[in-house]
């Protein structure tokens, strides 16, 4: 009686073991499913982005904004990767290249 119900708990306890190691917990920047998947849109991601560091001069009233307005889709999508010779952290870049390899969608 004592042994079939030991042999029972034993079991489970080998199981869960097994079963931690085939689903190893890799962090969340390392999943490769979630980075992949992950879209990048010009409304959600780029805009906050040169918002917040390419303000006034881009942005209506500022001095390069006849030319180079960064409210405007187009403007930013023809300019691609050039976008990262003017930001200087890797967070940044990783930003602008997640949006480009996904595609460049506006939304
Ligand atoms: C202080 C004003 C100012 C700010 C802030 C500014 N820019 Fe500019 N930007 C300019 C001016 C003026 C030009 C045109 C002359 C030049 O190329 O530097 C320009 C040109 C550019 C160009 C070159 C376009 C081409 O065809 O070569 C890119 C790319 C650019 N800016 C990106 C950015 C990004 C991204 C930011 C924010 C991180 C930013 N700029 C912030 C003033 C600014």
């Amino acid at each position: 009686m004592y042994s079939a119900l030991t042999l029972a708990i034993g079991l489970l306890f080998v199981g869960f073991i097994l079963l931690s190691f085939s689903t190893p917990d890799l962090p969340p920047d390392q999943k490769p499913a979630r980075s992949k998947d992950t879209v990048y849109t010009f409304q959600s991601n780029i805009l906050p982005l040169l918002q917040s560091n390419c303000n006034p001069c881009h942005f209506p009233r500022g001095k390069v904004y006849a030319k180079l307005p960064f409210d405007d889709y187009k403007t930013v999508v023809s300019l691609g990767k050039k976008l990262n010779t003017r930001f200087k952290q890797k967070k940044q870049h990783a930003i602008i290249n997640r949006w480009i390899e996904s595609g460049a969608k506006e939304n």
